[in-house]
């Protein structure tokens, strides 16, 4: 059975542009353990985290405007997301599933009382829900702990003889998730790349904690309410006490047409390269690695850059919100 972050599992990514208001947060706080509680139903259910965007890489100056993170430091942001400065705000939340059908199950099952809790949020969404399925191709992620755990987590690691592992603070530190699209036929040569460049960026770069490739395998629909007419807009004629009868979407209904996410990929294949860091300064520094230490930029180039089939790979930035600290490694 695949446990937390692991090669194989499932990990859904609910993406949405939230305003970036005091009423927000306050809905977050009341309505986000309610939809954590709802979902550990499901016995294939792993862990989740909850990010904002803080920013993006700039790109040695491809996105010259843009800004690690749009705050006056990284700990006003850990102070309090109130002092992003990005408007709407980007806030993804992953969930990570033993395989893609349990979640597709928690959904289907769960259906009444996620309709009623998400309904309750829909007054602060700006664009989405749209939630993609991943599956973790390849991971080196260390656990999550907070201080007070690391001399245990070191000690244990010496006494067995094993290398420590990097130090992956809970709440604190920063993602940065590149888009990749793969030209078709490149996969494997570019998952190879990929999996080189990682390694060499965590046994060299600086503050460089993990490291995890995604690869798209679909998008749910019944979990972001994509209800076949006129269920649809049955959605938007309650706030929440009235879900529509209907749980069918255009793709049919889960258990009988379909249990994996139903939405296509389409287009060329897209991979995500999720890589945690511990400070700003250490991610805009190893992510530029790629750019200017010429052996990583080799490899770099004919690994990754060469299959892309779409240039460049973007990179935006988060912080942790909420994350569930015990059983995500
Ligand atoms: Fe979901």
């Amino acid at each position: 059975m695949v446990r937390g972050i692991k090669k194989g599992a499932a990990l859904a990514i609910n993406q949405a542009a939230i305003a970036n208001a005091p009423e927000s947060f306050e809905k977050m706080q009341r309505v986000g353990p309610k939809v954590c509680l709802t979902t550990a139903n499901e016995p294939g259910f792993l862990g989740f985290h909850a990010f904002l965007q803080t920013g993006a890489h700039p790109l040695g100056g491809r996105f010259g405007a843009a800004k690690l993170i749009n705050a006056d430091s990284m700990e006003a942001v850990m102070e309090s997301p109130l002092n992003l400065r990005l408007d709407p705000l980007n806030l993804w939340q992953y969930t990570v599933w033993e395989d893609a059908e349990a979640h597709e199950r928690m959904h289907y099952e769960q259906y009444e009382r996620i309709f009623e809790l998400c309904a309750g949020c829909l007054d602060m969404v700006v664009d989405g829900p749209w939630e993609p399925v991943y599956r973790i191709l390849e991971e080196d992620m260390p656990r999550l702990m907070g201080m007070t755990d690391v001399p245990r987590i070191m000690g244990q690691a010496m006494a067995q003889q094993q290398q420590p592992p990097k130090i992956r603070l809970a709440m604190k530190r920063l993602v940065a998730l590149g888009e990749h699209y793969v030209k078709e036929g490149g996969e494997q040569a570019f998952t190879d790349g990929v999996v080189r460049t990682l390694e060499k960026l965590k046994e060299n770069a600086p503050g460089m904690i993990g490291w995890m490739l995604l690869e798209k395998q679909g998008e749910s629909a019944l979990s972001t309410f994509q209800l076949a007419p006129p269920a649809f807009w049955e959605c938007l004629e309650t706030l929440g006490a009235n879900p529509p009868e209907s749980r069918r979407t255009n793709y049919g209904e889960f258990g009988k047409d379909y249990n994996t996410p139903p939405i296509p990929i389409g287009g060329p294949k897209q991979y995500l390269v999720h890589t945690e860091w511990e400070s700003p300064d250490t991610l805009l520094f190893g992510l530029t690695l790629t750019g200017v230490n010429p052996e990583l930029r080799r490899i770099h180039d004919e690994g990754v850059m060469a299959h892309l089939a779409r240039l460049p790979p973007y990179y935006r930035i988060f912080a942790p919100a909420m994350e569930d600290m015990i059983f995500f490694h």
